[in-house]
């Protein structure tokens, strides 16, 4: 694979930075590649810029965006390959789930281009509410300026395209700050939008470490909109310095799977073992805990067993299921929850077992709410089960959690299942199926500590815009 200094576009231009930081991969600590360490002087005149290429922006007619977006589509699709192999390298995705997200992208593209043209406004009649009003409003969607995208390393791809197209679709221009852990990948998706023929200025990156630049991105005077995913702790930093910028925040999550005494055990333990162990459980989506019946519970247990001992753990290139996390720290983290659980009478299904930051899949039954792992989000492949007596107890645990983000409810009673997804405090319910933030144009949202804002296609086009009204005399 080609190891590359990385440069950020700004106004146009490819810009490297005096200063640099080295990625390294996962999997082997191989250098990949670098990216420019960006000073707050550099941020200033990327962000200068940036407002006028939005303001250019403006003036291009929407069907000419979209003819600029589809060929990004189209771009994208012919770089698949080479983008996915570097995803493998710069986060250790396997090699399916590194294609998919590439061609998911491709899928969001086209798609938020056709929602972004069938955004139209509405005329309001004054005379619906005063009999003798002689006004209309004319009213539709427009830009909000510049968004400020960040976005996490497990999906550098498609989650910035997740935030950037809409935000484009809608008007805005865009400022991106990947993650550095998967800016390569990131920056490589820039080049797509570039290469589509994109002005200079719509679209800007300014990579550095969010702990180094991050705050001053947040509080800057030339960015209008934050849309940020990553943790609960960092957005938590991000919505107490932002002032009184629009945001939107798509954080952690603890979803559980709520297995029911009538389930089909044998699907709910493949969708749990999918749920919790896809991309080596380094997904906010991922199934984080089990709310099992006790009645049923051995029985489950004894098929989720089953198909955990399936998976496969390697390299991406083997296609393994479970592949190196992004650190040691991820692991470190795992351990700790795991020593936590075992020292309060946990029982391990499976040792804990790693190689540096490859990390077998672990099962905790008999977990407990005293233990951490009942609560903390670890972003690794270790499940916890916890047996309980009744479904009052389940959505109490459910709702008890700071988190908020989506749930699974597996019962062959379709009317019972939609009683109990009304009462938990969560984004979304899925029933008979893992929790999962696909498809992109479903709603995609968290509560409480999982966030604040809608994204999924529609929802992010109109979360990225505001309403402009126009009122007029009639006669
Ligand atoms: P993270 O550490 O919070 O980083 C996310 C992004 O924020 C990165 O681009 C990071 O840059 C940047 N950042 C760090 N500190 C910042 C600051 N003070 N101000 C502004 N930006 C800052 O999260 P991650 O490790 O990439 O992803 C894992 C976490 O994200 C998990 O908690 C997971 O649940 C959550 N997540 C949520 C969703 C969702 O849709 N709800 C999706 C994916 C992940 P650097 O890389 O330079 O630090
Ligand atoms: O953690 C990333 C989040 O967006 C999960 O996406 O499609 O794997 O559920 P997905």
């Amino acid at each position: 694979m080609e190891r590359k200094v990385y440069k950020n576009i700004i106004n146009g231009e490819w810009v490297s930075s005096e200063n640099t930081i080295e990625i390294l991969s996962p999997l082997d600590n191989s250098y990949l590649g670098s990216i420019p360490a960006m000073t707050k002087l550099e941020i200033d005149q990327a962000l200068d810029l940036a407002k006028i290429g939005g303001k250019k922006w403006k003036e291009v007619p929407l069907k000419e965006k979209a003819e600029m977006l589809n060929n990004a589509a189209k771009i994208l699709e012919q770089r698949s390959e080479e983008i996915a192999m570097l995803l493998m390298h710069e986060i250790a995705k396997g090699f399916n789930a590194a294609q998919d997200e590439v061609l998911r992208t491709v899928s969001l593209i086209r798609y938020t281009v056709e929602e972004g043209l069938r955004m139209q406004g509405e005329i309001i009649n004054g005379n619906a509410y005063e009999k003798n009003s002689n006004k209309i409003a004319m009213v539709q969607r427009v830009e909000i300026g510049t968004v400020l995208a960040i976005s996490p390393f497990n999906y550098p791809i498609n989650l910035t395209a997740s935030k950037i197209i809409p935000a484009l679709i809608a008007g805005n221009s865009v400022v991106l700050k990947p993650p550095t852990q998967g800016a390569l990948s990131a920056l490589e998706f820039v080049k797509v939008l570039v290469d589509s023929g994109i002005p200079a200025g719509v679209i800007t990156s300014v990579t550095g470490r969010g702990s180094e630049v991050g705050d001053y991105l947040i509080q800057h005077p030339q960015i209008d909109f934050i849309n940020f995913t990553g943790s609960t702790e960092v957005g938590e930093r991000i919505g107490n310095v932002s002032g009184v910028k629009p945001l939107l925040l798509e954080l952690g999550g603890k979803d559980p799977a709520i297995i029911l005494p009538d389930a089909d055990l044998k699907l709910a333990a493949k969708e749990v073992s999918k749920g919790a162990f896809g991309f080596s459980g380094q997904r906010c989506t991922a199934i984080k805990r089990v709310l099992l019946h006790e009645e049923i519970a051995d029985e489950f247990i004894g098929y989720l067993q089953a198909e955990v001992a399936l998976l496969t753990v390697g390299t991406p290139f083997e296609n393994a299921d479970i592949t190196p996390l992004i650190s040691v720290s991820s692991v470190e983290k795992a351990k700790r929850l795991f020593d936590d659980a075992m020292s309060k009478k946990a029982k391990a299904l499976t040792e804990f077992k790693n190689e540096d930051n490859l990390m077998w899949p672990v099962i905790l039954d008999f977990v407990t709410e005293d233990m951490d792992i009942a609560w903390e989000e670890p972003f690794a492949p270790i499940l916890p089960i916890l047996r309980l007596s009744s479904i009052e107890e389940m959505i109490r645990v459910t709702n008890d959690s700071e988190y908020g983000l989506q749930a699974a409810i597996f019962t062959k009673n379709q009317e019972h299942a939609m009683e109990i997804a009304s009462k938990l405090d969560v984004g979304t319910v899925h029933i008979n199926t893992r929790t999962q933030r696909g498809p992109d144009n479903f709603p995609f949202l968290g509560i409480k500590k999982s966030g604040t804002g809608v994204q999924g296609i529609r929802y992010s086009i109109e979360s990225m815009s505001r309403i402009q009204s126009i009122v007029i005399k009639t006669k």
